[in-house]
């Protein structure tokens, strides 16, 4: 059956009411768009939990930079719809911007301390836009389970601390990384790839692979995780933004010579011609990107 489609806030609202109002569980799993395989996995877990699984579609402007591919951004309505059909998605939520930020809003959210380094220092700003966006949507959908991937881990943790933080009645569900046959994680931006660049950034899933493995032979110095790492994309002609190992809930960078103790993130940002791909992986909790690799 093709999805019910809401395009304004009160209605969706009303939706949301409306399932609860007939005792059934909901599901929310908010995205930007050009939908892939990685969002139809985070629709299959908020299957499991929930009666109806409500996806919203909308390109935030508020979380891009000014130098940033909001424009160009890719949206696909018609085929987003065709694949929340196949994935038996109940209701989409698509509204304009004007819909999610009024020309009086006032009001940002911003997630300190979480947000200071990895993703949140190279884009000032983003996560104030991403947090305050999906405070939003959890406040039109009210009580429900919202589903996130762990691809984008700091926003994972963002959104976790924030719903806590103001006390959001949304129980946050985190859903390991879908990725290709070779290991490259999907992500909607992966459509700026040329082929020469779609090759070259299979370099990311391999080094990280590989830091799995030498954390799994018994490595624990976070500089012999992360160095590696960063000289293997800059070898496959990528620009490394960031390759830093954080604490895992905390996300504060540690010094090369820390000995890591039972987990810790290990995450990237790149750049490949015009695209910027990020991926990670928790050492001493995610099994390898790829899995047959050497370390
Ligand atoms: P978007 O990039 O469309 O991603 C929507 C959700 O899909 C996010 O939770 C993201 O982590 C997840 N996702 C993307 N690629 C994935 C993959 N390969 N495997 C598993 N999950 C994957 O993230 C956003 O949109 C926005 O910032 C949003 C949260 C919607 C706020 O605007």
């Amino acid at each position: 059956m093709t999805p019910s489609l809401s395009r304004t806030a009160p209605k969706f609202r009303a939706a949301c009411e409306r399932v609860r109002a007939d005792g059934q569980r909901l599901a929310l799993v908010p995205t930007m768009g050009a939908l892939h395989e990685g969002h139809r996995e985070l629709i299959r877990t908020a299957r499991e939990r929930a009666d109806q699984v409500f996806v919203s579609i909308f390109v935030n402007p508020t979380q891009f930079g000014p130098t940033e591919d909001f424009e160009q951004y890719p949206r696909d309505i018609e085929g987003d719809l065709r694949l929340c059909q196949e994935a038996e998605v109940d209701r989409v939520f698509a509204p304009a911007v004007r819909e999610m930020y009024p020309e009086d809003e006032l009001t940002r959210v911003r997630v300190a301390g979480l947000t200071d380094h990895l993703c949140g220092a190279e884009r000032p700003g983003h996560f104030e836009g991403v947090a305050t966006v999906v405070a939003k949507l959890f406040g039109l959908a009210g009580p429900c389970v919202a589903v996130f991937g762990r691809k984008d881990y700091q926003q994972l943790k963002v959104i976790e601390r924030m719903t806590r933080d103001l006390m959001l009645p949304v129980e946050v569900v985190g859903c390991p990384t879908l990725r290709e046959s070779d290991g490259l994680a999907l992500s909607s931006r992966n459509r700026y790839l040329s082929d020469e660049e779609r090759e070259q950034a299979v370099a990311i899933p391999v080094a990280l692979s590989a830091a799995v493995r030498r954390f799994e032979q018994g490595e624990r110095r976070a500089g012999a995780m992360s160095a590696p790492v960063a000289e293997a994309l800059a070898v496959a002609g990528l620009q490394p933004e960031y390759v830093l190992i954080t604490d895992a809930e905390q996300l504060h960078p540690l010094p090369d010579d820390t000995r890591l103790e039972t987990r810790a993130l290990l995450a990237v940002a790149a750049r490949v011609g015009q695209a910027r791909l990020i991926d990670n992986v928790v050492l001493g909790e995610d099994p390898a990107p790829i899995e047959d690799i050497e370390s």
